[in-house]
């Protein structure tokens, strides 16, 4: 066998962490979103970059025929692991790349959901061509996006964390570009989906814990990541307490719960509806 294998840096930075201590915050806003999508019974649903399942498991609750795609294995299993402990025969999970879902045929999807998942993959006219082309004609795609500069909590730890990162290579494409409306109107015009078929709404995902803001910041740091190689990079350039005392400050002034109750962050997202 050979040794050397090259590494994809993309999975790598999914599998470096624990996604599902920070998804553990998350499974109420997904939930909720996913009550607002119309699902039936016997729907066939991909949900690509689907993490542990915080979107897919409502979904297959809900009585669709779920796909769960993402490109970390430790997520695929932690996803495989929820579903049978939740007894949902409906729910499969398997590896795979939102830039290239090779091993998916053409149309066979009415609904494509990727919540910050997709998002987060290379080549992001690719992603569009992809999900387009699983997605049957008269079906749909929903995205959730985080959004470059917005004042809520994705947007400042990203922002804040590439502060103290080295800059990204050459023809690096930031996955927050997926959060702006014309940018997204273009990728899917490029996979032949008119622009008036694209529709937006900006949407609240709320990070929920019984935990306090300091402490889901320590998960972020410990699990997260993307967070875990902001820490990494400071620590490196002797600013790691810098990158710290800012995150700190942020988790707790944008905690809403009541003093002494844990934390409740709400963060917008930009919900992009494309049909196909
Ligand atoms: C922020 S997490 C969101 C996970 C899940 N959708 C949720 O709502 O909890 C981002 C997810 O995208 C996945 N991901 C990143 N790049 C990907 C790619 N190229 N193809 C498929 N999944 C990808 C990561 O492994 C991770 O599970």
């Amino acid at each position: 066998m050979s040794t050397n294998t090259p590494v994809n840096p993309n999975k790598a930075l999914w599998e470096k962490g624990d996604f599902t201590r920070i998804a553990n915050t998350m499974r109420e806003s997904g939930e909720a979103l996913v009550g607002a999508l119309g699902i039936t019974s016997g729907l066939q649903v991909l949900d690509l970059g689907c993490g542990d399942g915080t979107t897919a498991v409502p979904e297959a609750q809900l009585g669709a025929d779920v796909l769960g795609v993402d490109i970390a294995a430790n997520l695929v299993a932690a996803g495989k692991a929820r579903a049978e402990s939740l007894g949902l025969a409906n729910l499969r999970f398997q590896e795979g790349d939102a830039s290239d879902l090779n091993e998916l045929d053409d149309d066979s999807f009415d609904l494509v959901v990727s919540i910050f998942g997709a998002m987060f993959a290379p080549k992001p006219f690719d992603v569009a061509k992809e999900v387009v082309r699983v997605t049957r004609p008269g079906g749909r795609i929903v995205m959730g996006n985080w959004i470059p500069n917005d004042p809520t909590l994705v947007a400042q730890i990203l922002r804040i964390s590439a502060a103290y990162s080295p800059p990204p290579p050459e023809r690096f494409v930031s996955p927050m570009t997926w959060g702006v409306e014309q940018t997204v109107v273009e990728r899917f015009a490029a996979a032949g989906i008119p622009a008036e078929q694209v529709s937006f709404e900006r949407d609240t995902y709320t990070f929920i814990s019984p935990d306090t803001p300091s402490e889901l910041l320590a998960d972020f740091r410990s699990y997260y990541g993307p967070t875990m190689n902001a820490y990494a990079a400071a620590a490196a350039d002797g600013r790691e307490g810098d990158l710290h005392g800012e995150l700190e400050q942020l988790f707790n002034e944008q905690n809403t719960a009541p003093g002494g109750t844990g934390t409740s962050i709400p963060a917008t997202f930009l919900r992009v509806t494309v049909a196909a």
